[in-house]
């Protein structure tokens, strides 16, 4: 894909995120923020559960509203079930209501292991150009917006939205604004130190 190169020059060099394994990420971010792709370059397939996903595998297409609710129900059941297993989870989905993202800390408190949210906070233009700008599935604008001001309640900085998730139960929150900042991700894949399967084997170590 070819896209302008940004006028503030070349990606900013930030510390990658840190990322236990195993633990939760959460993806958050309005419809058309670049969250599929993120996911699709830092994650393997099989660590990265999309709620678009599961709607077209239940309702026959990823844009059915009416699957909603019991994709929802198969991906919260299906964060349970890999946490348990000691897998990485990373959940995309807009996550832009609390309510969203209060279920899944809960998934993951439960399995006593961290979660960690990578917010996709551009501009509303770019959010638009980008979401307009889809080969496939492109969201009706209003809903974008009300993504939008959902992400609102979060901050307007940075700083400010990051607060507000660690407020949340989140153990760490990375904030990006800009695209070159959203290219330049990347992850950096710890052992988790809250996982009971390895307290267990660090116990059986001595
Ligand atoms: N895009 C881009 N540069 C990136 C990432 C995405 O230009 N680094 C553009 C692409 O045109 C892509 C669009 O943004 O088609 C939307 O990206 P996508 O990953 O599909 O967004 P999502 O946040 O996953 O949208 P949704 O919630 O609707 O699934
Ligand atoms: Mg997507």
């Amino acid at each position: 894909m070819i896209r302008p190169a940004h006028p503030a020059g070349p990606p900013p060099r930030e510390a990658p995120i840190e990322v236990p394994v195993p633990s939760l990420v959460v993806l958050v971010g309005p419809a058309g923020s670049g969250k599929s792709t993120l996911a699709a370059r830092l994650f393997a397939a099989d660590e990265v559960l999309s709620s678009d996903a599961l709607r077209a595998a239940i309702g026959g297409d990823a844009a059915n509203q009416r699957a909603t609710r019991p994709a929802f129900a198969v991906l919260h059941r299906e964060v349970r079930r890999r946490l348990a297993g000691g897998r990485l989870v990373v959940v995309d989905a807009t996550n832009v209501e609390l309510t969203a993202r209060r279920a899944l800390v809960r998934l993951a408190a439960d399995a006593g292991l961290a979660a960690t949210a990578i917010v996709l906070a551009l501009r509303a233009t770019e959010v638009h150009a980008r979401n307009l700008g889809r080969s496939g599935r492109v969201v009706p604008a209003d809903v974008v917006d009300r993504h939008l001001a959902a992400m609102a309640r979060l901050g307007h900085t940075p700083e400010a939205i990051a607060t507000s998730l660690r407020n949340e139960g989140f153990a760490a929150a990375a904030v990006v604004t800009t695209p070159p900042e959203l290219d330049a991700l990347a992850i950096a894949r710890s052992r988790s130190t809250h996982h009971p399967l390895s307290a267990v084997s660090d116990a059986a170590r001595g």
